[in-house]
C-alpha cells in the first residue's frame, strides 16, 4: 500500500476560539502539531504518498506549515473539499488522486500512536475489501460502533441511539478501491452527511469481507479541549531531557525537561515533564507537570501546570496557579495590583474563562 489520504477539511466548532484561526490539526501538543504525529506514523507504515483533504479557507496554512512533506519522507499534495458533506464525500473528492489502489484513511485529528505496519501487511495478505481499527469505549453513542464476529466485522452503524456494542471505530480505515462501489450508493444521514461507516455497511450487506483489529493501546479523538490536554500529557511523559537553552543558579529544573534555543530561566522552578520552545523569557515563576510552552513565550511572576502555551504568548503578575489552560498564540494574561481590584478583559469570539 502506497496511498494514505489525511482527512482535514471540516470547521472544528468544539475547539473555537482555537480554531478560529488554526486548523485543529495544527494545534500543537508538546509543541508540534497534531497531524505531525500522524504523518509521521503514517510514513513508518511504508506509505509514500499523502493527500491532506482540505478546506478551502485553510489550505493554504497546511502548505504552509506542512509543506511538500519531505521532512517527513513523503510526497504530500493537498485535496480540496469544497464543504464538509462527510467522511465518505471526502473520499469521493480523492478519487483522482487515489486512482484503484488500496489506499489509507486517517482522519486528521485522532492521534493514533499505535504501529500501524502490522496493520497494512495484514490487509494486503487478504482478501477484505476493508480493515477497521476499533477500539472499547465507554460511550459508544460518540462514534461509529461495529459489531465483531471471529475477526470479522458483521456490522457497523455510526453514532447509535442503542449501541450494538462497545467497540468505537478509530479513526484509521484500509480500503480497497470497492469502497467506491458503496460510496455511490448511500445517502446523506440525519446529520447530513456521507458517512464512510455507511459505505462500510453496504460492503458487508453485499457480503464483502470487513476486517476489524481491536487496539487496546491509547489513542485520541482530539475534538474537545480536554482531549487536546490528555494528547498533552500522553506525548509529554515521553519527553527526555534536552537543555539548550540557559538557566542561573536560583533556578531548579526536576525531572525531565526540554528547554528550546535562547530561552533564559531565572530564578524559577521547572518541573517536568514540560516542553519549553525557543526563546522564551521565565522568571520568577513555577513551570508544573504537563506543560507545553511554545516558542517566544514570557512568563513573569506566575505559576503554570498541565497546560498548552501557544507562541508568543505573556504571562505576567498572577497570583493564582494556571492550571488546565490552553492559550492560543499572542495570548497576553496579566495580573495588576491597581484599586479598585476589578477583571480587566479583552476577550475574542467564544472564548472561555473560568475565575
Ligand atoms: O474519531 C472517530 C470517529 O470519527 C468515528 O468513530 C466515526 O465513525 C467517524 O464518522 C468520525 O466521527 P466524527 O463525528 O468524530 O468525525 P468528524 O466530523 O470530527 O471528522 C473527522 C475528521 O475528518 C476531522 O479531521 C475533519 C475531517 N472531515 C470531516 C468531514 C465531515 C473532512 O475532512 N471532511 C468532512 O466532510
Amino acid at each position: 500500500m502506497k496511498k494514505a489520504i489525511v482527512l482535514c477539511a471540516g470547521k472544528g466548532t468544539r475547539l473555537r476560539p482555537l480554531t478560529f484561526t488554526t486548523a485543529k490539526h495544527l494545534i500543537p501538543i508538546a509543541n508540534k502539531p497534531i497531524l505531525f504525529y500522524s504523518l509521521e506514523n503514517i510514513a513508518r507504515a511504508g506509505i509514500e504518498e499523502v493527500g491532506i483533504v482540505v478546506s478551502p479557507h485553510n489550505a493554504e496554512e497546511f502548505k504552509n506549515i506542512v509543506g511538500t512533506g519531505e521532512n517527513f519522507g513523503l510526497k504530500i499534495s493537498y485535496i480540496i473539499q469544497e464543504e464538509p458533506k462527510g467522511l465518505a464525500h471526502a473520499v469521493w473528492v480523492s478519487r483522482e488522486f487515489l486512482g484503484d489502489e488500496d489506499f489509507m484513511m486517517y482522519l486528521g485529528d485522532n492521534l493514533i500512536l499505535e504501529d500501524l505496519g502490522k496493520f497494512v501487511k495484514d490487509f494486503e495478505n487478504s482478501d477484505c475489501a476493508a480493515s477497521i481499527l476499533l477500539s472499547p469505549v465507554k460511550d459508544p453513542t460518540r462514534f461509529g460502533v461495529a459489531v465483531m464476529e471471529g475477526d470479522r466485522v458483521i456490522k457497523v452503524v455510526e453514532k447509535p441511539k442503542i449501541p450494538p456494542s462497545n467497540l468505537a471505530i478509530v479513526g484509521l480505515y484500509l480500503f480497497k478501491s470497492k469502497i467506491f462501489e458503496g460510496i455511490k450508493n448511500i445517502k446523506p444521514s440525519w446529520r447530513g452527511e456521507l458517512e464512510i461507516t455507511d459505505a462500510i455497511e453496504y460492503l458487508i450487506e453485499k457480503g464483502e469481507k470487513v476486517r476489524g483489529y481491536i487496539v487496546y493501546g491509547w489513542w485520541k479523538d482530539t475534538g474537545k479541549p480536554e482531549d487536546l490536554l490528555e494528547a498533552n500529557r500522553k506525548i509529554l511523559m515521553e519527553t527526555t531531557e534536552e537543555l539548550l537553552g540557559e538557566m542561573d543558579d536560583k533556578s531548579s529544573i526536576q525531572g525531565p525537561v526540554k528547554i528550546g534555543k535562547s530561552s533564559k530561566i531565572v530564578n524559577s522552578v521547572i518541573r517536568g515533564p514540560v516542553v519549553i520552545g525557543e526563546n522564551c523569557f521565565i522568571k520568577n515563576s513555577y513551570v508544573g507537570p504537563y506543560s507545553s510552552i511554545g516558542n517566544s513565550v514570557i512568563l513573569e511572576d506566575c505559576e503554570v501546570e498541565n497546560s498548552i502555551v501557544m507562541d508568543e504568548c505573556s504571562i505576567t503578575g498572577v497570583e493564582k496557579r494556571i492550571d488546565s489552560s490552553i492559550l492560543g498564540k499572542g495570548v497576553s494574561v496579566k495580573g495588576s495590583q491597581k484599586r479598585p481590584a476589578s477583571l480587566n478583559l479583552i476577550l475574542g469570539d467564544m472564548s472561555r474563562v473560568e475565575l
